[in-house]
């Protein structure tokens, strides 16, 4: 294997346990753009378990963000797109007609790649996502929520005596951690993340990770990462993606030590990317 392996944090954490509830349960998904032009997704079947991270790899193009946006409904917004197959949260179709997507998207926090904060304060960052899903009453609360969601970001030390700062004038790795607690103001179970490390320095890239390592006590967490490193230092559970295909998917270290397809094996040992 030539998965640099001087990194003394590659699996650490990478183990699943089976003990783990399913909470996602991704079945025979296929997915078109285009009115069925470009057939995005091919019979991708994946479980999720709650309380870990899950890791979508592969090339670029391969189909890591789609998927991600399926499981929120945030497809639902392009036009075009057609589904076929079922995915559940616990146990509940969540395409099924009856099934209401505001307020499922509720249950979901989304990270993007390019940390986005408001044109805001800290503190208003934060108590926006509180704010818009009515999760609390009054300023003390709001306070007492925004605080808490700022200290499990690992971000409260850096920013309490500045919270009427605006966000802007956070670093880099600050701004994805202020993101991040904005995300979990909501009280999310779920939270997706797309490349959440890809605009950040090594520096600001180990705080996220260890703050993801932290999130899963409470949340179930998928991650999609171009850098197989930190699939192997923060991920339990990996999903090796390929032209549309769901080609592995399995206990991270026995993925990467152990892969079964050329693809995945041409994938981590760096022939192509
Ligand atoms: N809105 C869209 N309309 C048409 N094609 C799209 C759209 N979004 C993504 N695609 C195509 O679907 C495929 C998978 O894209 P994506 O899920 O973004 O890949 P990844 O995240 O793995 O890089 C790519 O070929 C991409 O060009
Ligand atoms: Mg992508």
């Amino acid at each position: 294997m030539t998965i640099v392996l001087d990194d003394r944090k590659l699996f650490t954490d990478g183990h699943h346990h089976a003990q783990n509830r399913v909470k996602i349960a991704v079945k025979d998904v296929n997915l078109w753009y285009g009115h069925g032009e470009k057939h995005a997704l091919k019979d991708v079947n994946l479980d999720i378990y709650e309380r870990e991270v899950t890791a979508f790899i592969g090339p670029s193009g391969c189909g890591k963000t789609t998927l991600l946006k399926c499981l929120n409904r945030m497809n639902d917004e392009i036009p075009g797109v057609v589904l076929e197959g079922s995915i559940t949260v616990d146990g509940k179709n969540i395409y099924d007609r009856h099934f209401e997507a505001c307020e499922y998207r509720r249950r979901f926090g989304w990270v993007a790649q390019v940390p986005n904060p408001f044109a805001k304060s800290i503190h208003a960052n934060v108590a926006y996502g509180a704010r818009i899903h009515g999760v609390v009453n009054g300023r003390r609360q709001m306070d007492g929520l925004v605080e808490d969601c700022l200290r499990r970001a690992n971000l409260w030390e850096e920013v309490k005596d500045r919270l009427d700062e605006s966000a802007l004038s956070l670093s880099g790795g600050q701004q994805q951690r202020l993101c991040i607690a904005r995300a979990l103001s909501t009280e999310p179970e779920i939270i997706l993340m797309d490349e959440p490390c890809s605009a950040l320095d090594p520096q600001a890239t180990m705080m996220v990770e260890e703050l993801i390592g932290e999130l899963k006590a409470r949340h179930t967490v998928i991650i999609i990462t171009h850098n197989l490193q930190q699939a192997a230092r923060v991920s339990q559970r990996t999903a090796f993606f390929h032209l549309g295909n769901l080609m592995e998917s399995g206990d991270t270290q026995t993925l990467f030590v152990h892969p079964e397809t050329r693809q995945l094996k041409d994938f981590v040992t760096g022939n192509y990317g």
